[in-house]
């Protein structure tokens, strides 16, 4: 048998060592997901990934769903609700301060239409970039008319025009619960929330939960927590799979059976203007958020009966 010169341990052309093991299963779930069926159901599901707590994956997530839903043949549009842009970046598309935004459609009034770009990756990805204006449009918006529904009515109003018919609307949001975030609450029908695993991943998660209730009761009935994703999952570390463990036991219906490990293919695809999707489809990273895409594309039915309850 072949020894690693490293460690004295089968190497990887061996049959058992564990990065064999790890190749074999990553080769395995990529022909499932060539296998995999998937079909949209005519209706425009409105996402909003949000969680008030930074850095946990909402745009990393956002982004990957969204490339991965493309390129199964699903039209998504991404919403960058976030001052910073990373969600722009992500996606290849330019957003410097000249360009028109989101900020213009909160806050004069912009069709979408006139805003949107086409991701380089795929002509199903469309986003509507943020520039560093958003950054004053929590304080601007205060001051609006129908002011938590401003994305809302610009959103339905695209949909009801769209030259091709939307499958699904994604909204990344800022890590805080303001303005922007009740915007996306009030414009979307389901909550998708990223949670990191790692020590406090549950803190500030009942204010949130909290917060959705209050928007269910008062300015959108649609509203509901459907989908949960475990994210910078590290299988090595107790402390990853206590917290997964325990998301599981508390949202059993909502948590995805994916799980998104921490990947440095996932950390640097950013900086390329790329998701990790398209710079290195192949990677385990990819490979979970293209498993990931397909569970909540699935999902569409039941999420549906429930929207309607
Ligand atoms: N699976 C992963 N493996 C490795 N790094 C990751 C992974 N997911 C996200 N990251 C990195 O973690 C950081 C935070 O991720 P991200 O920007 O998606 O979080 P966020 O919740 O959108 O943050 P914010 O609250 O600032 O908007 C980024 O540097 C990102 O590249
Ligand atoms: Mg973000």
């Amino acid at each position: 048998m072949k020894q690693s010169p490293m460690t004295g341990s089968p190497d990887a052309f061996g049959e058992d060592t564990p990065l064999a093991r790890e190749l074999a299963d990553l080769s395995s779930r990529r022909r499932s997901l060539e296998a995999a069926d998937v079909s949209f159901s005519g209706e425009t599901r409105i996402l909003t990934v949000s969680n008030q707590k930074g850095g946990v994956g909402k745009t990393t997530t956002a982004v990957n769903v969204a490339a991965a839903i493309a390129a199964v043949g699903g039209r998504v549009l991404v919403v960058d609700l976030d001052p910073q842009g990373n969600a722009s970046t992500a996606l290849g598309i330019p957003h410097s301060s000249d360009v028109k935004s989101i900020y213009d459609v909160l806050i004069n009034e912009y069709p979408i239409e006139k805003v949107v770009q086409q991701s380089a990756e795929s002509p199903n990805l469309l986003c509507v970039p943020s520039t560093i204006h958003l950054a004053g449009a929590e304080i601007e918006l205060v001051s609006q008319v129908a002011r938590e529904h401003r994305l809302r009515t610009a959103l339905n109003a695209y949909l009801e025009r769209a030259e091709a018919p939307v499958d699904f609307v994604i909204i990344d949001c800022p890590p805080s619960l303001g303005l922007l975030t009740i915007n996306a609450f009030t414009a979307a029908s389901e909550v998708f929330i990223p949670i990191q695993c790692e020590y406090y991943a549950l803190e500030g998660l009942s204010q949130l939960l909290g917060s959705v209730q209050m928007i269910q009761k008062h300015l959108n009935p649609q509203l509901h927590v459907s989908t949960i994703l475990l994210t910078m999952f590290d299988g090595r570390t107790r402390l990853a799979q206590q917290v997964a463990e325990e998301v599981r036991t508390h949202f059993a219906g909502q948590v995805l059976n994916t799980v998104i490990p921490r990947s440095v293919r996932v950390s640097e695809a950013p900086s390329f203007g790329q998701t990790v999707v398209e710079y290195d489809p192949q990677s385990a990273g990819a490979i979970a958020y293209r498993e990931a895409a397909v569970e909540i594309i699935n999902r569409s039915e039941r999420s549906n009966e429930e929207g309607t309850r």
